[in-house]
């Protein structure tokens, strides 16, 4: 099967030349096919969030590519690289960016056109994500775990090929944070997105296919996670 998503020799140096050089990302090599779900782990410090922004097209790169299905990022100008952006890759970013004086329900419908529809879709992402109740709230009235499933929901609003998610169980508690789990696994599994998460929580390496240790910017390691088995009893528990 083609590769959805294939990274060549990513590198990504801030400041470069200057005494506070850093090199955040150096020489990652990467293939991620639709339906994949990939843990990228590592210390803090180690690229991570670099790695994942650069692959949502909204970081550019030092030097190396990228290829979503076989359309090379880095040649398309900044307009269509937001239309890019807009069409085919879901953030949930590590700072939530929710908009305050937004309910919880708007804050996930922004942005798009078919407004009734997108209305439907988001309550019934924020019903998934346990927050029926919430969906006239604001931010600010919002616990961080909350909030982050408003974040989660507002980046599968648009059905994107690809969700890149940073630390999206860090705030939320055990029954929430296997919601969440279960969501993205569902992505992977049975609609065939690329899923790309970065997180600390050992416990996503069940729903994971691969994961990737970072460290100091470069690929380190590489493990198989257990997804093949969680996706298997889950499409099992969905056919009884
Ligand atoms: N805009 C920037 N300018 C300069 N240095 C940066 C910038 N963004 C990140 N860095 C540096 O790049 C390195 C990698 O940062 P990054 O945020 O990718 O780490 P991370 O693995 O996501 O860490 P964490 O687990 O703490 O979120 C760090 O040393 C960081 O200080
Ligand atoms: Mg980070």
């Amino acid at each position: 099967m083609e590769p959805l998503l294939t990274i060549e020799k990513l590198s990504k140096t801030f400041n470069p030349g200057a005494h506070t050089e850093v090199r955040a990302v150096q020489d990652i090599n990467l293939e991620v096919t639709a339906g994949e779900i990939i843990l990228i782990m590592g210390p803090s410090g180690s690229g991570k969030t670099t790695l994942l922004t650069m692959i949502g097209g909204l970081l550019s790169p030092t030097s190396g590519k990228i290829w979503f299905e076989n359309k090379e990022l880095q040649n398309l100008s900044q307009r269509k690289l937001t239309l890019w952006r807009r069409e085919n890759a879901g953030f949930v970013f590590q700072s939530f960016n929710l908009l305050t004086n937004l309910s919880a329900l708007e804050n996930v419908v922004i942005g798009g056109f078919d407004l009734k529809d997108r209305k439907k879709r988001a309550a019934g992402l924020l019903k998934r994500l346990m927050l029926e109740d919430r969906t006239n709230a604001r931010p600010d009235n919002l616990s961080g775990g909350e909030r982050q499933r408003v974040a989660i929901a507002r980046a599968l609003i648009n059905d994107p090929k690809i969700i890149l998610a940073d630390e999206p169980t860090a705030n939320l508690d055990k029954k929430i944070g296997h919601e969440v789990m279960d969501l993205l696994c569902s992505i992977g599994c049975e609609e065939e997105k690329g899923v790309i998460i970065v997180s600390h929580d050992e416990r996503i390496k069940d729903i994971a296919n691969r994961v990737l240790y970072i460290e100091d910017g470069k690929l380190v390691r590489e493990e198989i996670g257990a997804h093949n088995k969680v996706c298997k009893m889950k499409k099992r528990k969905n056919e009884e």
